[in-house]
Order: structure tokens, then C-alpha cells, then sequence
């Protein structure tokens, strides 16, 4: 049976943290299995900020060199740079005919982008989408493992899939933001502000390249409160957040413990110690990304390798890409 296509991708923009791990590579690595997979390293997308270029080389060959010590296995999968692939470039052209204005306005990370950078609004950022779409068309993708901060995105990448098939024939699956629980994950920056990012407060984001004492003073950081008024409560938002990452990196009984301490408190009897949790949180925190860490760098400093998984990795991308990009100039009558 044909495997279904899926693709996803990450900007070079910094260090990888938690957001991108849970929100994104370990489904990479759930799905190089059973699905026919292509991720890839978004570092046009990059460049509507404006990076220090001396420093993107770097952070694209980080991102390439944390996918693979996260699990994720280049023979299973294209793992490839976006640039390396031109096929891209030219269908965000054709969906560039096909995406107005108002929409691209409306979109809330070109709104966030606006008020962060008002200094350098430019028409990369304002088709950010479009070239997003692209990367997921160019491979005719129907399923995307991203984050929930993306999940507009896919919505609009769907749009324009569904506008390309009308005016020039059904020649592209509508591809859907993916993931293996019932919702898009969005982990918290430890500061209870906001979304985890790779720009924002570094302190309270932990990167898969910190070291365990970081990771430790970091987490003991964590923004927590007095502890529930009554038993059953609801969780802030902030300590939900913290027991997200214990269900990820800790044992099942260790989080039900805090779970069941965290219900049974109440004011005048909190059981929950969010101290001892942050503790065994820190802990075991470190322990999950020290692997992580170490295999990363060692990928990392090895330039021959990463040389030959790129090239490896575009040659495959590139397979499918020119397939598509023929079936699409077909359609639009581009086949002089
Ligand atoms: P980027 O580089 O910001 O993030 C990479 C992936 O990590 C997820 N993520 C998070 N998930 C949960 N909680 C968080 N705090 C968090 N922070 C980041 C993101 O949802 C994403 O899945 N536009 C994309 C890159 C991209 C792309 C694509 C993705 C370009 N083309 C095509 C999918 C398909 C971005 O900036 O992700």
C-alpha cells in the first residue's frame, strides 16, 4: 500500500527548544515509520527577519544535526534544506497569483511580525504563508505534524490548494496540521508569558542544547503559585504547563503522584509541593535531553556527514518535487 506523504519544517532561527520537540519532532520521528516522510530545514523563511547571515550556515546545519539525535533517521526519511530545493521556489510563485492581500493581512503571525518589526514589513513576510504552502504542496502532502501555532497556517495552505484545483483541475491533496493526540500542542514559556520560542525569553525556554545544570536552574525558575484553593481545581495554564512536560519526561507514577497531590490540596491543606516537583521535574528533564544534547553535537562537528545527509536528503526531496511541478505546470498550460 502507498504510504501517505507528509511534510513538515523548521527555521533556523536559533537554538531548538521544548515548543518545537513536543509541538513537532517527535511526532518526525513517530511518523518515519508508517508514512512517507519529508522534513526539511525552512531557511528562506528565515531570511523575512533579516538573520545574521554568518550565523545561518550554523543553525541550519544544528537543526539538521538535532533531528537526527532526536531519533530521526535520514535513510527513513528526506531530511533536507529548503534552498537545496528550487522546485519550491517556483510553485510559490504560481500560489502567490493565487493569495490576496486582505487574507495574508489577516494572518495573526504577519500581525505578531508587524508589531514586532514595524521597521521591516516586507512582502517576504507578508507571503509567508504562501511559500509555507508550497513546501507542503511541492510534495503533495495531506498531513503536517506542527505545532498549534502553525495550525493557521495549514488552514490557508489548504485554501490555496482548494483555489489551485479550481481554476486549473484537481491536481493537489489538502493537507492537514497534524498530531497523534486530539489537539495541537502549544507548550508555555516557563514564565507562564506566552508561547515557548526560540527568541523570546531565554530563560524560561529550554533548549535542547542546555546543559543539565541550565536545564535544572531553568525549570526551578518556573513560574507556580501558592497551590489550589480547592481540591479538583482547574490548573493555571502555567502549572498545566509543567505537568505537560512531566507527562512527557517522567515515569507514570511519578506524575500521577503530583497529580494526585496537586487534586487533593486545597487552601490551608496544599499537599502539592510545586518545589518538589520542579525538583524531580529539573531532573528528569535533564536526563531526557543530555542524550539529545550529546549526539547533537557530535553530528554536529562532523561536516562530511552532514555534507553527504543534505545532498542525500535534497536528491530525494527533489524526486517528487519535479513530479509535482510537472503535473502542476500541465495543469496550468505551461507545457509550451
Ligand atoms: P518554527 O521553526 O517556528 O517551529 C518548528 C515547529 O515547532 C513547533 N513549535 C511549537 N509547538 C508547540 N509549542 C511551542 N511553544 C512551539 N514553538 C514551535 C511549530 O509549530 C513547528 O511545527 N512556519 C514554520 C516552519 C515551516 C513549516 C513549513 C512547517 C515552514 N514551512 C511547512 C510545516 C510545513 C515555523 O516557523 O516553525
Amino acid at each position: 500500500m502507498l504510504k501517505e506523504v507528509v511534510v513538515s519544517g523548521i527555521r533556523p532561527t536559533g537554538y531548538l527548544h521544548l515548543g518545537n520537540y513536543f509541538g513537532a519532532m517527535r511526532n518526525y520521528v513517530r511518523m518515519q515509520d508508517e508514512y512517507n516522510c519529508y522534513f526539511f530545514v525552512a531557511n528562506w523563511h528565515s531570511l523575512t527577519t533579516h538573520p545574521d547571515t554568518r550565523e545561518l550556515k550554523n543553525s541550519v546545519h544544528r537543526v539538521i544535526a538535532e533531528n537526527i539525535a532526536c531519533g530521526l533517521d535520514p535513510e527513513k526519511v528526506a531530511l533536507y534544506v529548503q534552498s537545496d530545493v528550487p522546485e519550491i521556489a517556483e510553485l510559490y510563485l504560481y500560489l502567490n497569483m493565487l493569495a490576496y492581500k486582505g487574507e495574508l493581512e489577516k494572518t495573526a503571525t504577519f500581525k505578531d511580525k508587524v508589531r514586532l518589526q514595524p521597521e521591516n514589513v516586507n512582502a517576504g513576510l507578508l507571503t509567508y504563508p504562501v511559500l509555507m504552502a508550497a513546501d507542503v504542496l511541492i510534495q503533495r502532502a495531506v498531513k503536517v505534524p506542527v505545532g498549534k501555532d502553525q495550525e493557521q497556517h495549514l488552514e490557508m495552505a489548504r485554501n490555496f490548494a482548494d483555489r489551485f484545483n479550481h481554476r486549473y483541475g484537481e491536481v493537489l491533496p489538502l493537507p492537514y496540521a497534524f498530531n497523534y493526540g486530539d489537539e495541537l500542542i502549544k507548550i508555555l514559556s516557563l514564565d507562564g508569558i506566552g508561547k515557548m520560542s526560540k527568541s523570546e525569553n531565554q530563560m524560561a525556554t529550554i533548549y535542547l542544547a542546555d546543559s543539565d545544570d541550565h536545564i535544572r536552574k531553568k525549570i526551578m525558575k518556573a513560574k507556580t503559585d501558592q497551590g489550589p484553593a480547592e481540591p479538583n481545581s482547574i490548573k493555571p495554564d502555567y502549572i498545566q504547563n509543567l505537568f505537560t512536560l512531566m507527562s512527557q519526561v517522567s515515569s507514570k507514577d511519578t506524575y500521577q503522584k503530583f497529580e494526585d497531590d496537586f487534586n487533593a490540596s486545597s487552601e490551608g491543606n496544599c499537599i502539592i509541593r510545586y518545589g518538589d516537583m520542579k525538583k524531580q521535574l529539573a531532573e528528569d528533564m535533564a536526563q531526557f535531553i543530555h542524550p539529545i544534547r550529546e549526539k547533537a553535537a557530535a553530528i554536529q562537528n562532523d561536516e562530511v556527514l552532514l555534507q553527504k545527509l543534505m545532498k542525500q536528503g535534497a536528491e530525494k526531496a527533489r524526486e517528487r518535487a519535479s513530479e509535482t511541478l510537472k503535473i502542476i505546470r500541465e495543469a496550468i498550460g505551461l507545457n509550451n
